[in-house]
């Protein structure tokens, strides 16, 4: 018995060369053999398979044409694989194949070779797509092995997109596209992998293909576990009947038990217990039996009986096919003869197919008509390819699409600013019927701003501004504009009349008298308010998300953001937006595509985080975790972080007491990460920016509890434990690190490098300082000396412990905790003027502690 490594077989299948005998002239009308990457317009017949490939002009318009690295070895390699087509720009990259019969079944195979073609070493990652649907992941083991997928596939339309998403690790290319018209009688309807095509009696290096096999799958060889391989010099004929065209140099040959009494067993095992599986056996008797011989058996399916007893015909073909799917991790084939057979059980070929389920439905029609239409109008310079809302990760730029269980996809906002556009606002927009943001702004739009805008009942944003419109506002529009139920922006337009047209323009005047900015900010807030009152008008399409919800949809997302309208912040791997849940202002973190993608444990992290509940914790209420759409909703802090107020020089000055507040409030977080939790969480990543303010200047720590790869990799340098890098070990001491640098720059307000400086780093700097004595030299200049200097001297002494080298001389957050309460109980007395009142408590510092000169 053997448990066979599937997946590896379409990879190894096409690696091998296929015999350059048999090449007849056969039908090849139902075909498309693309060959990426040949000269443009150039097209030529291969001379093993006759297949006429040609290249990819009249299917893509994106990607340069790349030829695979000269010190590749390519004996043995199909010539399709010696050039590729390479896609370094645009996010989804799709050929759309239009055959010549729509809505009829086709075998369609993409296949890769990178042959590191261009000369980095380093195979890319990435995405292949049916239409709006997930295909594949295109998973390349080195340089020159070849990735092949295949899928049967019934259309449903005239034309096939076939599409590559950049998912983050390395350009997406193609080597060879194919499509094969397959007869409409084989194989299921629904959409299936070839998972594995295999002839029992082939020589181990055999492949065969086109011709011989007038759909051109191919056909590799495999010989199932105890059994040797029997054959026929005979053809093999097809029943009337059937189409399912097995060549007959496949059939010819069959596997038998080696040992006459035992069956013929084949087990597939897949990790996903959910998998679907077709099979398809092919038997024909290849032996002239006697008249006392009989050859019988049944075939058993998981030790179910599945069919039989079956009797092949000699010199005949039977194929013995799954009428529905079969469920299961494992799938157990066992085809045993029957009690009168006098013959072992024989197989000729088997196929075997994963069912792929294509659930999302593309963009609604309308819709992509009327884009369709906008982009052509406007020559759009975009990668704009493929369905404009789907996949999800990958709509198009530009676009915002409101997204419910798999039903089509709405588009909800477009955005062309700034592209370059000529030409009249196009009619074609008016059939975007659910858009709620419309952007036109910073082009060369002219004529005049036509009615039918007022007719788009949901649109909620309006922006023209900056392009040489003319004529007059329509009224309706400038009506919605006044009453609040749209922002209207047509500023920078200079041929617009504002004052002596019939209706008087008034946003233009408006515009000029109240400054930009206070208009958009009313502006916004009136519509937030309308947007919030309306809310079950305006998201039709989405229900109104709830704060006691721990796990969010992207679409519900989308509500909260809307259509991250707003942005709060943007880091290296996330983007935090302004958002409403239950009439609550909150901040909506999402990360990038690429980092959600490699970040495996977000749900659990994500779990985690929404249970944790401390005051100086930013509150996560939920997160998002859909496809590859992640994101963290939290309580919105209305003072931002706390660099900004630090280092923002227009920012008010914290007071003393405020800073010590701040820390103390920092260490409270750390200390309850530290210790109330059932198990310690590390934070990892403490840095003011992560530090974020209320409307009191209370202080709470975010971005706590996220996975440690994460953290470390998107942690600023200048905060990490210096014994990370010896141990690659995060502890409770790299926190209390990481917060003696913070609390050297809230003393300070001072960026953590300041290239200005001899000692660059903050710690170099205050211990330079510190040793000559000059406390008031660290502490910032702008507090005038309006603090009790004790107080002061004790937090640079805790923050240089803290920030000590080694971990051993740091304090533990406890006692950083009490030193601080410490400090900030001496400066309210000051403040209260009653200095001297408080008893002087001395907290051991531990061993690093070094008495410093006063
Ligand atoms: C591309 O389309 C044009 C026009 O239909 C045709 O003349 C040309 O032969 C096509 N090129 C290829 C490689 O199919
Ligand atoms: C690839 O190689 C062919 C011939 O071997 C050559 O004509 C062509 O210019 C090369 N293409 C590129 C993109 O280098
Ligand atoms: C290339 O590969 C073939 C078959 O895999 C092998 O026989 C040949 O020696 C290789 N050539 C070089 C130069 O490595
Ligand atoms: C499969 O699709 C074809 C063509 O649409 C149709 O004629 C046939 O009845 C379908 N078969 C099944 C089993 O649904
Ligand atoms: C064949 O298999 C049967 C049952 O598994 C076993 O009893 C018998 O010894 C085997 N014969 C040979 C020749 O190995
Ligand atoms: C079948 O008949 C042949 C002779 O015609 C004989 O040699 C053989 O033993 C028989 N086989 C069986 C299984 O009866
Ligand atoms: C068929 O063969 C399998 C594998 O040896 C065995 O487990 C099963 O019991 C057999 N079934 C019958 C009905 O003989
Ligand atoms: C086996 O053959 C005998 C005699 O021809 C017949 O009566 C019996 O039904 C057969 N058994 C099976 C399971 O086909
Ligand atoms: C307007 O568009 C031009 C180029 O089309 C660009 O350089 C400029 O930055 C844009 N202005 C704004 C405000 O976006
Ligand atoms: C409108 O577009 C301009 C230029 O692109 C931009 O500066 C402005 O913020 C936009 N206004 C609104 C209300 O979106
Ligand atoms: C705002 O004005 C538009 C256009 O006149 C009108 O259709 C709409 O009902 C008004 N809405 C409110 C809330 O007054």
């Amino acid at each position: 018995m053997e448990v066979l490594e599937l997946f590896l077989f379409a990879v190894l299948a096409t690696a091998f060369c296929l015999s350059p005998s048999l090449v007849h002239a056969q039908d090849q009308s139902g075909f498309i053999s693309i060959d990426c990457g040949i000269k443009e317009g150039s097209s030529y017949t291969d001379k093993i398979t006759g297949l006429h490939y040609v290249s990819d002009e009249n299917y893509t318009d994106a990607g340069v044409n790349k030829n695979i690295s000269s010190k590749i070895n390519t004996t043995g390699i199909d010539n399709q694989y010696l050039n590729l087509r390479s896609f370094p720009d645009g996010n989804k990259i799709c050929y759309t194949l239009k055959p010549v019969r729509s809505k009829n079944k086709y075998l369609i195979r993409a296949r890769f070779l990178y042959g590191n073609y261009d000369e980095l070493d380093d195979v890319p990652r990435f995405d292949l797509y049916l239409g709006v649907n997930w295909w594949e992941t295109v998973t390349l083991t080195d340089a020159s092995t070849p990735f092949t997928a295949t899928m049967v596939h019934l259309l449903s339309s005239d034309y096939i997109d076939i599409c590559l998403v950049n998912t983050g690790f390395g350009t997406p290319f193609i080597s060879v596209l194919e499509l094969r018209l397959l007869d409409d009688k084989t194989y299921s309807n629904v959409s299936s992998l070839t998972y594995f095509r295999s002839g029992c009696g082939l020589a181990k290096t055999d492949l065969i293909r086109f011709s011989d096999d007038v759909y051109d799958r191919i056909w590799s060889s495999y010989l199932p576990d105890d059994c040797e391989v029997k054959r026929t010099s005979y053809a093999i004929k097809s029943p009337d009947d059937d189409k399912y065209n097995v060549p007959s140099a496949i059939m010819q040959g069959a596997a038998v038990p080696i040992n006459q009494s035992n069956p013929i067993v084949l087990i597939f095992i897949r990790d996903d217990p959910t998998t679907q599986f077709f099979l398809y056996l092919h038997f024909a008797e290849i032996e002239k039996l006697p008249e006392n011989q009989t050859r019988e058996f049944n075939i058993y399916v998981n030790n179910k009986l599945w069919r039989g007893p079956i009797v092949p015909t000699y010199l005949k073909r039977t194929t013995v096919s799954s009428i529905s799917a079969s469920e299961g991790k494992e799938f157990k084939v066992s085809i045993n003869k029957t009690i009168n057979s006098t013959l072992p059980p024989l197989l000729n070929a088997i196929e075997l197919y994963l069912v792929r389920k294509l659930l999302q439905a593309e963009t609604y029609e309308d819709d992509v008509h009327a884009v369709m239409n906008i982009k052509s109008y406007y020559k759009v310079k975009r990668y704009w390819q493929g369905d404009p809302c789907g996949p999800k990760t990958a709509r198009w730029q530009g676009l915002s699409c409101s997204y419910v269980a798999y039903d089509p996809p709405r588009i909800t906002s477009l955005d062309l600013s700034s592209s370059g556009l000529i030409g009249e606002i196009s009619p074609d927009i008016l059939n975007l019927k659910m858009i709620q943001y419309l952007d036109l702004s910073n082009n060369s739009l002219r004529g005049s701003i036509p009615n039918f805008l007022s007719r788009l009942p949901y649109l909620r944003v309006l922006n023209l501004s900056e392009n040489e419109l003319s004529g007059s506002v329509p009224s309706e529009l400038n009506e919605r504009s006044k009453n609040g139920t749209l922002i209207l922006n047509v500023e920078k337009n200079k041929l617009l009349c504002s004052s002596d047209c019939k209706n008087k323009a008034i946003v233009p005047v408006v515009a000029t008298v109240i400054p930009v900015f206070i208009l958009v900010l009313i502006a916004v807030a009136v519509f937030w308010f309308c947007k919030r009152r309306k809310q079950g008008e305006v998201n039709e399409y989405t229900r109104a998300p709830k704060l006691n919800e721990r796990h969010f949809s992207y679409s519900e997302v989308l509500t909260i953001t809307t259509n991250f309208g707003r942005i709060l912040g943007e880091g290296q791997f996330a983007r935090v937006y302004h958002g409403y849940v239950d009439r609550t202002q909150v901040a909506v973190k999402i990360f990038s595509s690429s980092v959600a993608q490699a970040y495996k444990q977000f749900s659990d992290d994500a779990k985690l985080l929404t249970g944790v509940r401390h005051t100086n914790l930013v509150t996560y209420f939920g997160y998002c975790d859909e496809d590859s759409n992640r994101a963290l909703i939290f309580e919105h802090m209305i003072n931002g972080n706390l660099e900004h107020v630090l280092l923002d020089r227009n920012a008010n000055i914290l007071s003393w007491q405020e800073r010590l507040q701040i820390a103390k409030d920092v260490a409270q977080g750390l200390e309850y990460l530290h210790d109330g939790c059932r198990s310690p969480i590390i934070h990892g990543n403490l840095k003011p920016t992560n530090i974020l303010l209320n409307e009191n200047f209370q202080a709470k720590l975010a971005d706590f509890g996220l996975s440690k790869i994460f953290t470390i990799e998107g942690s600023t340098k200048e905060y990490i434990d210096p014994e990370y890098y010896v141990t690659s070990k995060l502890t409770e001491k790299s926190d209390v690190y990481s917060f003696g640098v913070v609390l050297l720059a809230i003393i300070a307000s001072r960026p953590v490098i300041d290239g200005d400086q001899e000692q660059a780093h903050i710690i170099q700097w205050a211990s330079t300082l510190l040793g000559r004595g000059e406390i008031k030299g660290i502490v910032d200049s702008r507090l005038q000396g309006d603090y009790l200097l004790d107080s002061v001297w004790k937090a640079v002494e805790l923050a240089m412990a803290c920030a000590s080298r080694a971990s051993i001389n740091r304090p533990v957050i406890t006692q950083v905790v009490m030193a601080l309460s410490h400090c900030l109980a001496m400066e309210i007395s000051r403040v209260n003027r009653s200095e001297g009142t408080i008893e002087m408590v001395s907290v051991n510092l531990g061993t690093g502690m070094v008495p410093q000169a006063r």
